[in-house]
């Protein structure tokens, strides 16, 4: 006995493994082990003898079986320990860089124009941009023949002989959405509509597609006075300064009187500076709206009258944030974009600040 225990006490002790240790168990303490065996062979013995071999060899089954499962702990400890060792992680490590993106310039203008005019009570519309010419100019009171049709640089979509569908076009301006809001509700009305819209010119000062925001209010006592603290309300908060117009007489084939409208401003050493100095700047057509217009969008003129306006985004964009310019704003390159950007979290409104 004292032989098989300080052989398998030593074997045990030299176990690398679980599986190892399993062939020992079966070797000493299984069916056919060794101790079993001797176990079996007390029935041979006599009385006297297995009094003494008995408890002897139970003990030895004992202390073999703790043993084994004292190893097999010391084992899975000792992997565990290893695992721990190998698998371990860094959490206090900084993590990877992320590329964030910006806010366009263009994007973020749109946003605050919005919550300017949101303040003031103007919602939201909007208008597809590929437009029906009917939307985009009959009912703007721009017939067929009318020269601002040439005027406009206009892209038609493709139309084959036999299609009866009107023609479309890219909407030359924010202008149809005026149509669409006055059909869509009725009056009265207050809504701009931000956009994008597309003329066939790209110089310096042009780019195919740009961006207007049209402005729409009609209700049975609007003025152009109204029209003027509008416009002039939403310079200053845009601006963030007093800003003074001029109105300019114009014309436009949907606005009766018409005007364009300057915004003060300085030019000093190659810099524009807006709302001092004694030049002035054009941002924006305007005028009241006409009444073959507001017939179009089946509002009675003889009861109805309103304001509508139509404000460059890009121009004022260029204007706030000092970009020199238009056509970068539609190159994608990178640097332009990290460095005239807005942060993502930078949501303009107008209790926080308009912009960082
Ligand atoms: N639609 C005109 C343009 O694109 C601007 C405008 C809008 C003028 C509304 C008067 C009224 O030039």
């Amino acid at each position: 006995m004292d032989h098989l225990r300080d052989k398998y006490i030593a074997l045990i002790a030299e176990a690398a493994d679980e599986n190892t240790l399993e062939d020992l168990r079966v070797q000493a303490v299984g069916k056919k082990g060794e101790i079993s065996l001797e176990m079996r062979a007390l029935g041979k013995m006599s009385p006297e003898e297995r009094q003494v071999a008995g408890p002897a060899l139970n003990a030895l089954k004992d202390e073999i079986n703790s043993a084994l499962a004292a190893k097999k702990q010391a084992l899975s400890d000792a992997a565990l320990d290893e695992r721990l060792r190998t698998e371990w992680l860094d959490v206090t490590l900084p993590t990877r860089a992320r590329n964030v993106g910006t806010i366009h310039p263009i994007s973020q203008v749109w946003e605050e124009v919005t919550a300017i005019f949101a303040e003031l009570g103007f919602a939201v519309a909007e208008g597809p941009q590929i437009e029906t010419d009917w939307y985009n100019f009959d009912a703007l009171n721009i017939p067929g023949h009318h020269p601002a049709r040439a005027e406009m640089d206009t892209f038609y979509t493709h139309r084959t002989a036999d299609e009866d569908r009107p023609p479309h076009v890219l909407r030359t301006h924010t202008s149809p959405v005026q149509i669409r809001s006055m059909e869509a509700q009725g009056a009265p009305i207050r809504i701009i509509c931000p956009g994008r819209v597309y003329r066939a010119d790209y110089d310096q000062t042009h780019t195919p597609m740009f961006h207007q925001i049209e402005g729409l209010a009609i209700d049975k006592d609007i003025s152009m006075a109204n029209l003027k603290w509008t416009l002039e309300e939403f310079f200053s908060a845009y601006f963030g300064r007093s800003v003074k117009t001029r109105f300019r007489a114009s014309h436009f084939p949907f606005t009766e009187p018409s005007a364009e409208v300057d915004i003060q401003c300085s030019f000093k050493d190659g810099t524009v500076t807006v709302g001092e100095g004694d030049d002035w700047l054009e941002v924006l057509g305007s005028g009241m709206v006409h009444p073959s217009v507001l017939s179009a969008g089946g509002i009675d003129p003889n009861e109805y009258q309103g304001f509508a306006f139509g404000i460059g985004i890009d121009r004022i964009a260029m204007l706030k944030y000092g970009i020199p310019d238009l056509r970068a704003f539609f190159d994608s390159d990178l640097r332009w974009l990290r460095h005239y950007g807005f942060a993502s979290l930078d949501q303009p409104n107008l209790h926080a600040g308009l912009s960082r």
